[in-house]
């Protein structure tokens, strides 16, 4: 009966790890790779916050959020091997990107009853899939039995310099130094919440990618994977 349960079990990848630390350049490489299904969870953080922003509250605003929650019809369809996320049925753009989306996103990533929202959401998708999730606690709590768990982490200033580039590149107008700061706030205030803090699971294996290239990323990154698939 075990042994039945275990065969039908899909093979899960969690990457976690702060902003600009790379997880989805790095999570879209292996799941090509592997042939794995790639979710960013970032997105779904994003798509709520999008909402709340248009809904005109502040995003510290906790008890309207929360009133409003069972509005927000949020769902996610796999489109060439990655989840799009869809809000009212319609595909979200780079509008969840910019950087007040991202202050809003990590704001309501704090609410309980935000994360235990999207919380079946993510589980299903790698209930059903071979998958690489990346996050802040897909490790920890979304799926803490996953067969591999990766924190991808990087100095602040490497981050910066990464995510200013990205900005910069999708025309996002911005400086280094607002993005830097708001890079170690945005890390504080995930890594201090109370619930699913934004640290890495006991059994995670560090990954310092601060003085390695993306394929130099993925290259220790599938390292570590082709040693838990010989398992
Ligand atoms: O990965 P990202 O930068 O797009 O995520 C945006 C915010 O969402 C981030 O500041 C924290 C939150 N988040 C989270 O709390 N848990 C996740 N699994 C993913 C993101």
């Amino acid at each position: 009966m075990d042994k039945a349960k275990n065969e039908n079990r899909t093979f899960n990848i969690a990457i976690d790890g702060p902003s600009g630390s790379g997880k989805s350049s790095l999570a879209k490489r292996l799941a090509a790779h592997y042939g794995f299904v790639y979710i960013d969870t970032g997105a779904l953080y994003r798509t709520i916050g999008l909402f709340i922003q248009k809904k005109g509250f502040a995003s510290d605003d906790t008890e309207a959020i929360v009133s409003v929650l069972d509005e927000i019809d949020i769902s996610m369809r796999l489109i060439d091997g990655k989840g799009e996320v869809l809000l009212f049925g319609e595909p979200v753009g780079d509008e969840i990107r910019t950087p007040k989306s991202s202050v809003y996103a990590s704001d309501v990533s704090k609410i309980p009853e935000v994360r235990t929202f999207l919380l079946n959401l993510q589980r299903d998708i790698a209930a059903k899939n071979n998958t690489i999730m990346d996050g802040r606690d897909i490790g920890t709590v979304i799926l803490p039995d996953a067969q591999v768990k990766i924190f991808l982490y990087a100095s602040n200033e490497e981050r910066a310099r990464r995510r200013y580039l990205e900005l910069c590149q999708k025309g996002i107008k911005t400086d280094y130094r607002t993005v830097l700061e708001d890079i170690i706030w945005r890390d504080k205030n995930d890594r201090e919440r109370e619930i699913a803090p934004a640290i890495p699971a006991e059994d995670a294996i560090m990954l310092d990618n601060s003085a390695l290239d993306l394929d130099g990323t993925v290259e220790a990154a599938a390292r570590i994977i082709d040693e838990r698939l010989k398992k």
